[in-house]
Order: structure tokens, then C-alpha cells, then sequence
């Protein structure tokens, strides 16, 4: 499990190497899909974007996504009718308000927000996680807005 940063920071060399390839002309999706049966190294993912609240995809398990994103300050209230929803603090610290509390989670602790209940993220500063969560599923849920991030960015 992680217990901190700098463990989490902690990569193999291998790891760099496979994710640092050439891509050449294959779209992300279609290099992760040749690379499924390597290690993916969480870091070397999160090199490879900077935009906050904009998930991206990093592997699938059946039907299921594991993306990682970077969060910073607050997100909007939203709720995902048709499924749960787990967030993973990898690095930081970030927080989700309920309707009735709010609970603060730290890198390598986890929680599942039920489907149908509402939930509005924060964090006072960048944070990565890893949310985990059916492929389709929209961020802002039943909310459209600016912070509405694009689908299927597989890095
Ligand atoms: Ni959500």
C-alpha cells in the first residue's frame, strides 16, 4: 500500500523505459491495448498530463476503467444515478462532501460513493488519485459543464 509520497514516487527504472517507447502512429488506446500484458507505473502516467479534473484512462478490467486524475480546489455537486463511484488518493490529500458530512481522505486511503448519492470533491492542493468506475461514466455525473472533461482519454 502506499504510505507516501515518496514511495509512491518510487519507480523502476523498467517502467520508465516501457512507458517512455515510441508511441509512433498508434493512438494512446491502441498502444495501452499492445502494452496490456506490461506493468503500468502509476507515476510515469501522471508525467503525461497536467490538466485537473479531467480523468484519464490508464487500463480496464472487464467493463471497468482505472483512471488517474489530478484535482486541485473544487469540483462541482454531482450525482451518478446509475453507478458507485472509488476514489483512491495516491498522492495528497482531498476531501468529499455529502449532503450530511464530508470525509477526508490521504494518500492510500480509499472511498465508494454509493450511486445516487451526492458528492462534491475538493482539495486545497493537487492531489492525484485513481478513480475506478464503469467505462461511459460521465465526471460531473448529471451535471453538464465546463468542468464536464471529455471521455475515453486513454494516456
Ligand atoms: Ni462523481
Amino acid at each position: 500500500m502506499i504510505k507516501s509520497c515518496n514511495q509512491f514516487s518510487n519507480s523502476s527504472n523498467t517502467a520508465e523505459i516501457v512507458e517512455n517507447e515510441s508511441r509512433g502512429s498508434l493512438t494512446p488506446l491502441q498502444w495501452n491495448k499492445a502494452n496490456q500484458m506490461n506493468k503500468i507505473n502509476l507515476l510515469s502516467k501522471f508525467k503525461r498530463f497536467n490538466d485537473t479534473w479531467s480523468p484519464k484512462v490508464i487500463a480496464e478490467m472487464n467493463e471497468y476503467q482505472f483512471k488517474l486524475a489530478k484535482i486541485e480546489n473544487e469540483f462541482i455537486w454531482h450525482t451518478h444515478e446509475e453507478t458507485d463511484e472509488v476514489f483512491i488518493v495516491l498522492e495528497g490529500k482531498m476531501g468529499i462532501e455529502f449532503e450530511d458530512k464530508t470525509v477526508e481522505l490521504e494518500a492510500g486511503e480509499m472511498i465508494v460513493v454509493p450511486k445516487g448519492k451526492r458528492h462534491k470533491p475538493f482539495a486545497e492542493k493537487e492531489a492525484k488519485i485513481m478513480l475506478v468506475e464503469p467505462r461511459g461514466v460521465v465526471n460531473t455525473g448529471d451535471v453538464k459543464n465546463e468542468l464536464t472533461a471529455e471521455n475515453d482519454q486513454w494516456i
